[in-house]
């Protein structure tokens, strides 16, 4: 449904149309107003800019509402699995037991990758950060998979949409296994996608390795929580990339670069240091005060949100996975969790986060977990990669199939020099 608005531009009247969602904010359309009125909006950083119409993702940010295709983020990730999250991303509706089934066959026959993928790693140092290795690899799979890269197929997106969710977790475990001297774990096509995953990171070929029920369903509920975001930062890269036609391991690779930093998805990396920094709960007010003061760049890591001006829905159940898996591995009273926790209290009852409505995000409790589980600190955005990675194969899909698609084009506010003229070396003093 649509109505109008009237901007008035310089004593002129310009008529511009108001376009309503199903849900959340109406738009006002602009696409029109330089041809009226030779003036450009102007919006760094996009906090009142719709990018894009979606039908994928939708996040109420005072609620601390997170739907995926409609189906509320707690509901999936209780009754749920990824695989089935990745086919209700994909594909808009929930799958029936046939359609799951052969989505898992899918997937699942797509995890290996080429065996030539494996002399990348040895042109690593060891000690790289594995997220520059993803970058790297998953860009370097536009090498291997040339009949899957012409975007206009639709069979061919489908093939690297199903390479890109398989392959991810199987180039994460080895870029995992390199970084410790371990050899590669193959994957095994008789275990689920998140078990399969955990044995390619933490199986040796000196002995059989179980994988953990509850820590893989675990795992599995934390890829289903950073599966997708609407348009974050890293989902608009994988956009902006994918509207000049570029193939889509490029354009992941793009997403994945753009994850890594620390505002981002690297905050559960840096959030994990941030706790082990402070170390004990006494050191707590120090931290604050350094949040709270304009002249220190030190940010609580894993608080805020440029929507979630409520608790992040994912940071709750995050939480409670973290409390499964320290219970499941017997881990009584963890130092960081008691800094987390008691972190946590003071800043929700402290007016400078209340004022700027600054809660825990999901990067909050995720390292704890995840470092819970056996993995590096190095490896976590890693893991917020792999579970992402289908969001952004949906957001860069839904963008090419759509017939109205251009390149990303956005213009700018000039303050730079006006014209002048070349002076030569000997006539500049
Ligand atoms: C993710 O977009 C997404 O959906 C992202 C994500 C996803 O799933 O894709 O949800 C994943 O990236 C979660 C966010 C992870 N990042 C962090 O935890 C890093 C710490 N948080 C911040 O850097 C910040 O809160 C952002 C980047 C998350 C949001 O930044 P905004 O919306 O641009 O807000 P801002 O930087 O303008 O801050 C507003 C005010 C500022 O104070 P003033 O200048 O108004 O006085 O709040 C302050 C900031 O100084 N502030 C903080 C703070 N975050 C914001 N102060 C202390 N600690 C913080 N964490």
């Amino acid at each position: 449904m649509s109505s109008n608005t009237t901007l008035t531009v310089d004593n002129k009247a310009v008529e511009l149309a108001v376009n309503e969602g199903t849900i959340g904010p109406s738009v006002i359309d602009i696409s029109k107003l330089y041809a009226q009125t030779g003036m450009f909006t102007y919006d760094p950083g996009f906090t009142s800019t719709a990018a894009t119409e979606s039908k994928i993702t939708y996040i109420d940010g005072d609620k601390g509402v997170l739907l995926y295709r409609g189906y509320p983020i707690d509901q999936l990730a209780e009754h749920g699995d990824f695989l089935e999250t990745c086919y209700l991303l994909l594909y808009g509706e929930l799958p029936t037991a046939a359609q799951k089934a052969d989505f898992d066959y899918r997937v699942t026959r797509h995890t290996m990758v080429h065996d030539q993928m494996n002399r990348f790693f040895t042109g690593f140092r060891r000690d790289a950060h594995p997220m520059a290795i993803m970058v790297a690899c998953v860009g370097a799979l536009s090498a291997f998979y040339h009949d899957s890269t012409d975007i206009s197929d639709p069979h061919q997106r489908m093939i690297a949409s199903m390479r890109m969710i398989a392959k991810m977790p199987t180039l994460a475990a080895m870029a995992y296994k390199y970084s410790i001297g371990q050899p590669f774990v193959y994957p095994q096509n008789d275990l689920d996608y998140t078990s399969n995953f955990l044995r390619m990171c933490f199986a040796v070929p000196a002995e059989e390795y179980k994988v953990n029920p509850v820590l893989s369903r675990a795992l599995d509920r934390i890829f289903i929580l950073h599966a997708d975001h609407e348009q974050n930062a890293s989902t608009s890269t994988v956009r902006l990339a994918g509207s000049s036609g570029a193939n889509p391991f490029a354009c992941i690779a793009a997403g994945i670069a753009c994850l890594w930093g620390p505002a981002h998805g690297g905050a559960n990396e840096a959030a994990l240091k941030m706790l082990e920094e402070i170390g004990t709960p006494d050191r707590i007010p120090e931290f604050i005060a350094r949040a709270k003061d304009k002249n220190d760049p030190f940010r609580l890591m894993g608080f805020g949100h440029r929507v979630y001006k409520n608790y992040d829905p994912r940071a709750k159940i995050m939480q409670k996975t973290t409390h499964e898996v320290l219970s499941e591995l017997g881990i009584k009273d963890d130092p960081l969790l008691d800094v987390a926790m008691e972190l946590e209290q003071i800043a929700l009852k402290d007016d400078y986060f209340i004022e700027k409505k600054l809660y825990p995000n999901i990067d909050f409790y995720s390292g704890i977990t995840l470092k819970a589980m056996g993995f590096p600190t190095s490896m976590f955005t890693v893991l917020f990669a792999v579970a992402r990675t289908v969001g952004w194969i949906a957001q860069w899909s839904e963008m090419i199939e759509d017939p109205s698609q251009r390149i990303g084009r956005p213009r700018q506010l000039y303050t730079g020099p006006t014209e002048r003229q070349y002076v030569t070396v000997a006539q500049r003093g």
